[in-house]
């Protein structure tokens, strides 16, 4: 196989984004089809794909001749059945984070590939690709600000979507931190508690920002602030303090203006801009490895059980008065 066949479930703000890097930036990748429950914002998006088909139904995209590979880019509770669906059908999948809003969805996922014998399954959590996280595990890894003992990680946006709940905050935003943490630490998170300040007077009901607490199996410890409402940008941050020093994230722009007496740094609207060459270099090696039939580098599906199992842990210490509560990955 020389080109991969592609079919993008979910045309809003991250399919449409998918889409476009496939189209432009990932070389053996061609996108064939672009399914949404909503047709005509499917229509909208393949209009920039030369070729492209637009469907109202995921399923006809999923066992569709003319698809090898399918982007799940539709809302969170609908990962779990498409990409099930998609590994039925025999097809590589790459399904944005989470893998499902609950371990036991995802365990039925996880378990579901199993049987099949083979990896289908790669996960959305770009931040593996990101340059910047990546020059960041390697310095942790080199040893020299010595072994990590704390973590900072800071998600703040700057509002949140419609529909946001608490809940959601956990396991549609921290949900990165879940994998991020063990990843660059290199030690599974054993323990979780979640607690609230203040919250922002601009959504009613929503507590926000959040703090969680994460504790590693070899005993360092994370903090996650998620803040959806920081109202002034998009900024993630990261610092990682070490018996001999401090590592941190660059940022939060390339750019530095000085004007009118001041300097600054911009900060993006978005995710999109931030992560732009993760998604990319993401994408990139998920065609790579469909194309050569060798080893996939994206996350795992057991890497979303994982991280859903994290988010699980936390919600219980949501609705339980902020206890520390042990974080159990089942098994499969
Ligand atoms: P969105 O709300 O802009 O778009 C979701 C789209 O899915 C909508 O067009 C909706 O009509 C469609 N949809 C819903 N159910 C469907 C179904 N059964 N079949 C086909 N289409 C369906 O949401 P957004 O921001 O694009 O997020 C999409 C996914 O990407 C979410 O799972 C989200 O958590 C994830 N995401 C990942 C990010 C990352 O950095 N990796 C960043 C932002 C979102």
């Amino acid at each position: 196989m020389s080109t991969v066949r592609i079919g993008v479930i979910g045309a809003g703000i991250m399919g449409a984004d998918h889409v476009n890097t496939l189209h432009c930036h990932v070389s053996g990748a061609v996108v064939t089809m672009v399914a949404d429950i909503d047709v005509e914002r499917a229509a909208t998006v393949t209009a920039g794909v030369p070729g492209a088909r637009a469907s109202g139904d995921p399923h006809a995209l999923i066992g569709d001749p003319e698809v090898d590979a399918v982007v799940i880019a539709s809302h969170d509770a609908t990962h779990a059945e498409l990409t099930v669906a998609a590994v039925r059908a025999g097809k590589p999948v790459l399904c944005e984070k989470p893998l499902a809003p609950t371990t036991a969805e995802c365990l039925r996922v996880v378990r579901e590939e199993r049987q099949t014998g083979r990896r289908l399954i790669s996960l959305g959590f770009m931040r593996r690709f990101d340059p910047a996280y990546r020059e960041l595990k390697e310095a942790i890894a080199a040893g020299g600000c010595g072994a990590p003992l704390l973590s900072h990680c800071v998600s703040r946006g700057v509002s949140s979507a419609p529909g946001a709940t608490d809940e959601l905050s956990v396991t549609g935003s921290a949900v990165h931190e879940f994998d991020t943490v063990p990843w660059l630490l290199d030690s599974p998170i054993e323990e979780a508690s979640w607690h609230a300040a203040r919250s922002t007077g601009t959504i009613t009901g929503l507590r926000d920002p959040q703090l969680m607490l994460l504790r590693t199996a070899d005993g360092a410890l994370a903090t996650v602030e998620v803040f959806l409402n920081a109202g002034y940008g998009y900024d993630i941050r990261c610092e990682v303090v070490g018996e001999r020093g401090t590592l941190a994230l660059a940022g939060p722009a390339r750019v530095i203006t000085d004007t009118a007496g001041a300097r600054s740094l911009g900060h993006p609207a978005d995710w999109r801009p931030r992560f732009a060459d993760a998604y990319r270099l993401e994408l990139q090696a998920w065609t790579d490895a469909i194309v050569s039939g060798g080893p996939c580098s994206l996350a795992t599906a057991w890497d979303g059980l994982v991280a859903s199992t994290v988010a699980e842990a936390v919600i219980t210490s949501m609705k339980d008065g902020g206890r520390s509560v042990a974080v159990q990955v089942p098994e499969v």
